[in-house]
């Protein structure tokens, strides 16, 4: 269904002639003019506090972007849904992730089927499983325990479980060890396998197609490597598989007694909540596996109820919106304020970028006269501090931050964690503060005046810089659960004002396409096709390498 364009609104012209004066303000004004500011620019739900009051806007911008989303229909689109439409218009899927996190009685259906029954009965058998490879029940084919987990995958089907299996270290099984082999470079396997025992090692082949390259070719060589000291029959001990690919699974070789399946419905990027999750249950035990569903559920629950203006992932959603639209920032940096979190931006990226890094909208038609998806980045902190802050804090582009910080840690260094936040509390000062060229000319008194004059404009900052910080008591499973589950609708609010599916990658495959015809080129298995002058002077030093 064709909706009237963005810019024509009547609410996004509303906010345009209100950018005009915003684009004025200086934070450091609205603090000083309203001492409430922080008490009304922040929001808490499910464990979560957001405050986003170092932005440039207001009561009135917010408003105004509460009445577009009203008018482009995000709430309508959202309980759509939660109800399990089919709102992934080209792939003709319904987009049911929160079904996923659902509690048992409540009543999902896909095409005429109960979901949440099928969604439980995997969950009863990721259980079962990962109890019996926790306990020591499950043994490998010469009868040792599991010591070593593989997880074979790539994009949604490795960011996930890797991210979080990282994220809740501290509650990790002593005796498994995780790996996760993505990449079709052979040195990422020959790391992975150079540290395990194929006789304590289970492998996870996690593909929701069965048919990604990458993995596919990973999956052989796991495979091959194994079957150099074992029988095909002790692969069942040591070879499972999560996938919505059963015929696939069957002729790679697994019994589908050893497969977890998921379901079309559920996008790669947001599968960490399904068998996908495997690795966290194994990891962390189910129970906390369970937990972390139950902390994004919360979240979803907050997400489908509570009003635009009270609503952390609209209110990310609609500021980022903001900054993108109106204040013209091209990129947005994650700063995780907790090492654990360290593969979290890695993870956004995907998450934001495969689902809104479009050009056409819902109906096809070319987006023009407005901007899409940001680019998503960034590191933890304070290491980015010492790498890249010096453009975030004097570089001529302004990028939003998000500060992400645990009020708690989960170790006994106490020191460490007063100078971690307060080195998140005070970037996020020092980029809406600035520095003025007065307060250097303070700093620096007392030394020649021709010198000070000469370092002024080096030593300002400009400030004003834009950033949200958000708090949790603990980094735990279900306050993970619940950031993960923030940004997810975050994405989704945003794609929903951008007009874009969220839900498809198309822009994956023209590289997959081409790929395939060079690898075949490089094996000497086709002959060289004509590319452009460029692509063929590399496969030709490529072959002359060989
Ligand atoms: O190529 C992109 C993509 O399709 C992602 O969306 C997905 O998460 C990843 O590849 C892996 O796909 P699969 O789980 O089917 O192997």
């Amino acid at each position: 269904m064709r909706q009237p364009s963005l810019t024509s609104t009547a609410s996004y012209q509303a906010l345009q002639s209100h950018a005009k004066d915003a684009q004025q303000w200086q934070m450091r004004d609205l603090f000083a003019q309203d001492p409430q500011r922080f008490e009304r620019l922040s929001s808490e739900a499910a464990g979560l506090f957001l405050d986003y009051s170092k932005n440039r806007l207001d009561g009135r911008t917010l408003a105004l972007l509460a009445n577009l989303a009203r008018e482009r229909g995000v709430e309508k689109l959202r309980d759509a849904m939660f109800n399990g439409d089919k709102i992934n218009l080209t792939e003709h899927r319904a987009v049911l992730h929160t079904a996923l996190r659902a509690p048992k009685d409540k009543q999902i259906t896909v095409d005429g089927q109960d979901i949440t029954a099928d969604v439980h009965s995997v969950l009863a058998r990721i259980r079962t499983f990962s109890d019996a490879v926790r306990n020591g029940q499950w043994l490998g084919h010469t009868g040792k325990e599991i010591t070593d987990i593989v997880n074979i995958g790539i994009g949604g089907s490795d960011l996930g479980p890797k991210m979080v299996c990282l994220a809740l270290r501290q509650f990790a099984h002593p005796r498994l060890s995780m790996h996760f082999v993505s990449n079709v470079d052979g040195h990422d396997m020959d790391a992975a396998l150079s540290r395990v025992n194929p006789e304590t090692t289970l492998f996870i082949i996690a593909s929701k197609t069965f048919t990604t390259a990458e993995t596919m070719m990973n999956a052989n060589t796991a495979r091959q490597w194994f079957l150099k000291n074992a029988s095909e029959a002790a692969l069942a001990k040591h070879f499972v598989a999560v996938s919505t690919n059963v015929e696939a699974i069957k002729k790679f070789g697994i019994d589908p007694d050893n497969m977890f399946p998921f379901w079309d419905w559920v996008g790669g990027r947001y599968s960490v909540w399904s068998a996908i999750g495997l690795p966290v249950a194994l990891c962390a035990g189910y129970g906390y596996f369970a937990d972390f569903l139950a902390g994004a559920h919360a979240l979803d629950e907050h997400f489908r109820t509570a009003p635009i203006e009270e609503n952390l992932p609209m209110i990310l959603a609609l500021v980022g919106f903001w900054n993108r639209e109106f204040l013209g920032c091209p990129s947005v940096s994650i700063a995780p304020y907790h090492q654990d979190l360290n593969r979290f931006p890695a993870y956004l990226q995907q998450l934001e970028m495969e689902s809104n890094g479009k050009r056409v909208t819902r109906a096809g038609d070319t987006i023009a006269d407005y901007e899409t998806c940001p680019v998503i980045w960034g590191d933890v902190g304070t290491n980015g501090q010492h790498a890249y802050f010096q453009l975030l804090h004097q570089g001529t582009d302004v990028t939003p931050m998000d500060f992400i910080a645990a009020l708690r840690p989960a170790h006994e260094f106490q020191n460490h964690h007063a100078a971690l936040l307060a080195n998140c509390f005070a970037q996020s000062e020092a980029f809406m503060k600035g520095k003025t060229a007065d307060e250097v000319r303070a700093d620096l008194a007392g030394q020649d005046p021709a010198e000070i004059e000469r370092l002024v404009p080096h030593k300002t900052f400009p400030g004003n810089r834009p950033s949200n910080t958000i708090l949790m008591e603990y980094l735990t499973p279900a306050t993970l659960g619940a950031l993960i589950a923030l940004y997810e609708h975050k994405t989704f609010v945003q794609g929903a004002l951008w007009d874009v599916n969220s839900f498809d990658q198309w822009g994956v495959e023209l590289g997959k396409v081409l790929a395939k015809k060079i690898e075949a080129e490089l094996n000497g298995e086709a002959q060289p096709a004509q590319h452009d002058g460029s692509t063929n002077g590399l496969i030709a030093r490529a072959k002359a390498a060989v």
